[in-house]
C-alpha cells in the first residue's frame, strides 16, 4: 500500500506459497484481478490452468488489505478472528501508528491467538520456509518460521532477477534442505497497480513479469526433479481498483464535523477509517459523518455488516468507515494520490482475485466455482497431511479440486 504519504512501500501482488508433502507441493498464490488478466497474454498461467486446477475468481477477505489477507490466507480465519485487522499497528491510547514494514517485525500484532500454518506444521514435524510473504518475520508464541528471508525496509518489489533468485532459493530449500512447505510473496502488480493504476500499461507488463516469472518456476520445479512431488498454488491477497478523483470524499470539509471532537483516528489509508471520538462524542461524530457523502459508509462497531466478519475484535474502534469503490477517505488533509486501491468491499468484483494450482495432489484442467480465500488454510493443511487449529473455511470448500484419495498424501 503506498499510503500515508509514502512512508510505506507496496507490498502485495503475488504471493506463492510453494508445498512439498509426502510427496511435496508447493503453493503459490498471485495477485492480480482475473479480468485484467484477460487482457495480457500469460502464456505460462493459461498452460498451468490447464495442467491443473483454476478458480473463477477468489474472494478475499475484509478488508482487502495486504497483511490482513495474507493472514487470513496463513489461518484460514476472518480478521475479526484473527486479529490483524490493518496493515498498520497503531495503539489508541498514545496515538502511534506504525507503517507496513515496521509493522512486520511487532510479533504482539500477528501473534494474537491464530497460529498460521507455518508453525502448526513445524509442531507436527514439518519443516517450513518463506520468502517476502506478509508474517514472516514475527514470532508466534516464540516460535518462528525455520528458514526465512526479510525483505530490507527500502525493498525494491518489481525486480524481476529478484524474483528468479528467490525461486533458486525455494528450489534450494526443497531440495538440499529437505523444506516441506514454503510460502513466497511478490509485491507486484499491487505496487504498480497502485502507483499507474489497474489499467495502466505498467500494471500490465507487471502481469507479463509475473507470467514469465510462473513459468520459470514450473522449469526450475521440473530441472529440480520435483514435479511429481509437489503442488503449487498461485494466489493473491485482492484485486485493485481506479481511484476517483472527484466528488472526493475528505472529512475535513464535512459540516459540522471537527477533529477536535476525535481522541484516535487511523484515516488516509485507502478507503477504510477507524475513530475513536472523545467521551460524549460518539453519537455526534456519527451523525454528522453519516450523511455527510453518498459513498461514504459510517458504522458503530456493533452494527458493522455480519458478513464482512471484521468488527468484532478488540482492536476495532468504536467507529468504522468505509468507502465504495473508486472512492478513498481522506482525513485532515490530502495525502493520497495513488491510482489504484484496494481496502474495498471484498464482494465488489475488481477486488476478487485469482487462484491456480496445479501439482501432483490436483485434478488436470478443471475450473472451479468462485469460493472464499478463508478455504485455503483447509486445503493446505490437508495438502500437508496436518491437523489444522480452528479456523472459519473448510476443506469441503476445495476438496473437489483434488485427486481421489485425498487421505493418502503422505501416509503412502
Ligand atoms: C490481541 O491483542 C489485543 C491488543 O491489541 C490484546 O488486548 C489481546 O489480549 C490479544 N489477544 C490475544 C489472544 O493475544
Ligand atoms: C526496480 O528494479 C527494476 C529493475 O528490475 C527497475 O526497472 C525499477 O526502476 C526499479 N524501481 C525502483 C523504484 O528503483
Ligand atoms: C535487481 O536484483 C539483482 C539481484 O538481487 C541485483 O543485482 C540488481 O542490482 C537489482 N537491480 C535493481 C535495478 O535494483
Ligand atoms: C450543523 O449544526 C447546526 C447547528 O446545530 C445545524 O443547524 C445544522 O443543520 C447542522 N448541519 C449539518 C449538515 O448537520
Ligand atoms: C464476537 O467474538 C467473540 C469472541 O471474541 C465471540 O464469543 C462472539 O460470539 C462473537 N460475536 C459475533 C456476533 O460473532
Ligand atoms: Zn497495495
Amino acid at each position: 500500500m503506498g499510503h500515508q504519504a509514502g512512508q510505506m512501500l507496496l507490498p502485495l501482488g503475488l504471493l506463492f506459497a510453494a508445498l512439498s508433502l509426502g510427496s511435496c507441493i508447493p503453493l503459490q498464490r498471485a495477485p492480480g484481478r482475473s479480468k485484467l488478466l484477460l487482457d495480457v497474454d500469460t502464456p505460462n498461467l493459461d498452460t498451468m490452468a490447464a495442467d491443473g486446477v483454476k478458480a473463477k475468481y477468489m474472494s478475499p477477505a475484509f478488508i482487502t488489505l495486504t497483511s490482513p489477507c495474507h493472514f487470513t490466507l496463513l489461518t484460514g480465519r476472518y480478521l475479526e478472528n484473527h486479529g490483524v485487522i490493518h496493515n498498520m499497528w497503531f495503539d489508541t491510547k498514545t496515538g502511534v501508528k506504525l507503517p507496513y514494514y515496521t509493522t512486520q517485525g511487532i510479533s504482539s500484532w500477528w501473534d494474537n491467538g491464530s497460529l498460521p500454518i507455518w508453525i502448526t506444521a513445524q509442531r507436527q514435524g514439518l519443516k517450513t520456509g518463506s520468502i517476502h510473504f506478509p508474517g514472516t518475520k514475527a514470532k508466534y508464541q516464540k516460535e518462528e518460521v525455520y528458514k526465512k528471508l526479510v525483505e530490507p525496509a527500502l525493498f525494491n518489489y518489481s525486480n524481476e532477477t529478484n524474483w528468479r533468485q528467490s525461486i533458486d532459493t525455494v528450489m534450494e530449500w526443497f531440495t538440499a534442505d529437505n523444506l516441506d512447505f514454503i510460502t513466497l510473496y511478490f509485491g507486484e502488480p499491487d505496487s504498480s497497480g497502485h502507483k499507474f493504476g489497474p489499467e495502466s500499461t505498467q500494471r500490465k507488463n507487471m502481469i507479463a513479469q509475473v507470467d514469465r516469472t510462473v513459468g520459470y518456476l514450473r522449469q526450475r520445479i521440473r530441472e529440480s526433479g520435483l514435479e511429481s512431488k509437489l503442488n503449487l498454488i498461485i494466489t493473491s491477497d485482492h484485486g485493485m481498483e481506479t481511484v476517483l478523483k472527484t466528488d472526493e470524499i475528505h472529512l475535513r470539509t464535512v459540516s459540522n464535523f471537527t477533529f477536535k471532537d476525535i481522541d484516535f483516528e487511523l484515516l488516509d489509508y485507502g478507503p477504510n477509517g477507524l475513530l475513536v471520538p472523545k467521551e460524549g462524542k460518539l453519537e455526534h461524530v456519527y451523525s454528522v459523518l453519516k450523511s455527510a457523502h453518498p459513498k461514504l459508509h459510517v458504522y458503530k462497531k456493533e452494527e458493522f455488516p455480519k458478513r464482512f466478519h471484521y468488527a468484532n475484535h478488540s482492536r476495532i474502534t468504536p467507529l468504522l468507515l468505509y468507502s465504495d469503490p473508486g472512492y478513498v477517505i481522506h482525513g485532515r488533509y490530502k495525502v493520497q494520490f495513488n491510482k489504484g486501491e484496494h481496502g474495498f468491499d471484498n464482494e465488489a468484483m475488481n477486488m476478487k482475485t485469482i487462484f491456480r494450482a496445479v501439482g501432483p495432489a490436483f485434478k488436470k484442467g478443471l475450473e472451479v466455482e468462485p469460493f472464499e480465500s478463508v478455504n485455503v488454510y483447509a486445503l493446505l493443511c490437508e495438502l500437508l497431511s496436518i491437523t489444522p487449529e480452528p479456523h472459519d473455511g473448510s476443506l469441503e470448500v476445495t476438496k473437489p479440486m483434488l485427486r481421489e484419495p485425498t487421505d493418502g498424501h503422505g501416509l503412502g
